[in-house]
């Protein structure tokens, strides 16, 4: 062990010594301060607080310890401290540093106790920090164990990072929804979502309120189209690679799911239309992505968009339009959704995740009524209705116009992001292809045939980088493909985290 990761632990013995001590004064304390029933109990004998007594420190070391942030933490409650001769017994640590009390003396009045508390909470909390520090230090490379520990950067997690969500526009709405609709905020309410969402939701879709069904997250919304829609031995279709969580939900519920391959121009309907009229396959559904799709960043042209629908027409299959990231463009011009070209044919979904947060876990359906009841009554056996007070707070929050700036917020950082992305991948790893997105989430990069993305992905996690491997993505194949998600690396980390994976690739090549 180098001298760094000594000297660490030997400062994690002195705070643990430190709570001990702390946490049994407290103990102690307590009945005369929080409890009357035990304040008339007799003081501890003076043989306990001679044990105390033979651990005081030497004024040198209690001058050393006082140096670290959570001695002072504890300090400053001098003037109430405990004589040392009543103190309770306590453990001298095994790297002999002492420890001091500095809790409230007994007869504490009740604000010395609760400050004493949280004095407490912020040396437990500094301890857990540390040794997590530790742990992480310990764990990588020998070779790196001497240099500042690097910190972990994520281009996996499909999500916003903080500095990019409107808490206080959500804080403010969530007020607002408690005043305004207190009932129907609180209520079990009913399985198609909140009315006043459900019909903010429509007007945004120029569709009927009885065509939507809110739910908690569009995942719910695809599971329960799924479980309505698709049984086991069913053919589907998907994209090639699409969004994981759907090749599962899909798999596990036994379809046979054909993936077709995926164009910067969104699926080859060519092949699609060879494999329809091939014959072996009569798709229940088609799953798209339109925009940005999850995970190769790509988006359907408005020519795919007619020839697919014309397929789904021709072959009876409906398309599952699964549009969360339509509003994220921030290159280029819209597309209609095809929810708009074909209101029979499509069901729609989006969510509320990548605009606003996915904390709220609020997403929807868009489809024919008979439809939409149908998933109604799945829903109200599932879960009676979705959360009424996440659905108000959304609701407030886009009937304030706040989901406007929030979507201007998300976007301008997202534009920002993918540049950087793309600079610094053509900086670091020329070796990498990928065709810079138009909006959203996602950029899918194509490494070397022969890459082992397995092997990548081991490289990248000991340097503290982490992304998805491409293999997730598809039935088989991809293993020298990844997805790298820009939404939740601010631009600093997307250069440090490329320059670092650029360096696991050299690792493995
Ligand atoms: C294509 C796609 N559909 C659905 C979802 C699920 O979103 P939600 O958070 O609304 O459940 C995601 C999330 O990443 C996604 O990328």
């Amino acid at each position: 062990m180098d001298q760094e990761i000594v000297n660490t632990l030997g400062e994690l013995e002195r705070k643990l010594a430190e709570l001990q001590r702390t946490i049994a004064t407290m103990e102690r304390l307590e009945p005369a301060g929080a409890n009357d029933a035990a304040a008339n109990e007799t003081p501890p004998p003076a043989a306990a607080g001679r044990l105390i007594d033979e651990s005081l420190p030497s004024d040198a070391a209690v001058r050393a310890r006082r140096a670290t942030p959570a001695a002072d933490a504890l300090a400053g409650m001098s003037a109430s401290r405990a004589p040392a001769s009543s103190a309770p017994p306590m453990r001298v640590p095994a790297s002999g540093a002492p420890v001091t009390s500095s809790a409230p003396a007994a007869g504490a009045d009740s604000a010395d106790l609760l400050r004493f508390r949280d004095r407490l909470e912020r040396t437990a909390r500094e301890l857990t920090n540390d040794y997590n520090e530790l742990l992480g230090r310990l764990s990588r490379p020998a070779a790196s164990a001497s240099a500042p520990p690097a910190p972990s950067i994520s281009f996996a997690r499909g999500a916003p990072s903080l500095d990019i969500i409107d808490v206080a526009g959500l804080r403010d709405a969530a007020v607002r929804a408690l005043e305004s609709d207190p009932g129907g905020a609180t209520a079990y309410g009913t399985s198609v979502g909140y009315p006043r969402l459900r019909s903010w939701i429509a007007d945004r879709h120029g569709v009927e309120p009885e065509r939507v069904l809110v739910t908690n997250g569009s995942m719910q919304a695809d599971a329960f189209l799924f479980e309505h829609l698709v049984h086991a031995g069913e053919d589907v279709v998907v994209e090639r690679p699409t969004y994981d969580r759907t090749l599962l939900s899909l798999r596990e519920r036994g379809a046979r799911v054909h993936a077709v391959e995926l164009r910067e121009d969104g699926i080859d309907t060519t092949a699609l239309a060879r494999l329809l009229r091939s014959g072996r396959v009569l798709p229940r559904l088609a799953h798209i992505i339109p925009n940005f799709q999850n995970p190769a960043g790509y988006t359907l042209s408005l020519a795919k968009r007619e020839e697919l629908l014309a397929l789904a027409a021709e072959y009876q299959f409906i398309v599952f339009e699964d549009d969360p990231y339509v509003a994220l463009r921030f290159r280029g011009e819209s597309l209609p959704t095809m929810l708009s070209m074909d209101p029979d044919r499509v069901v729609y979904a989006s969510s509320f995740s990548k605009t606003v947060c996915p904390g709220v876990r609020v997403g929807y359906l868009v489809g024919p009524v008979a439809l939409i009841e149908a998933i109604a009554a799945l829903a109200r056996d599932t879960y009676i209705s979705p959360s009424m007070i996440s659905q108000a707070v959304v609701y407030e929050f886009c009937a304030s116009g706040a989901i406007e700036r929030s979507i201007e917020t998300v976007r301008d950082a997202l534009r920002e992001r993918a540049e950087t992305l793309s600079s610094a991948l053509r900086r670091e790893l020329p070796e990498a292809q990928f065709t810079p997105p138009d909006g959203g989430y996602f950029m899918w990069v194509t490494l070397p045939p022969g890459t082992d993305v397995g092997a990548l992905a081991h490289a990248a996690g000991e340097l503290g980088v982490a992304f998805v491997k491409g293999t997730d993505f598809v039935l088989e194949g991809g293993e020298n493909t990844l997805r790298l998600a820009f939404a939740g690396v601010t631009p600093k980390q997307i250069d440090d985290g490329v320059t670092r994976l650029a360096a696991a690739y050299r690792s493995i090549t």
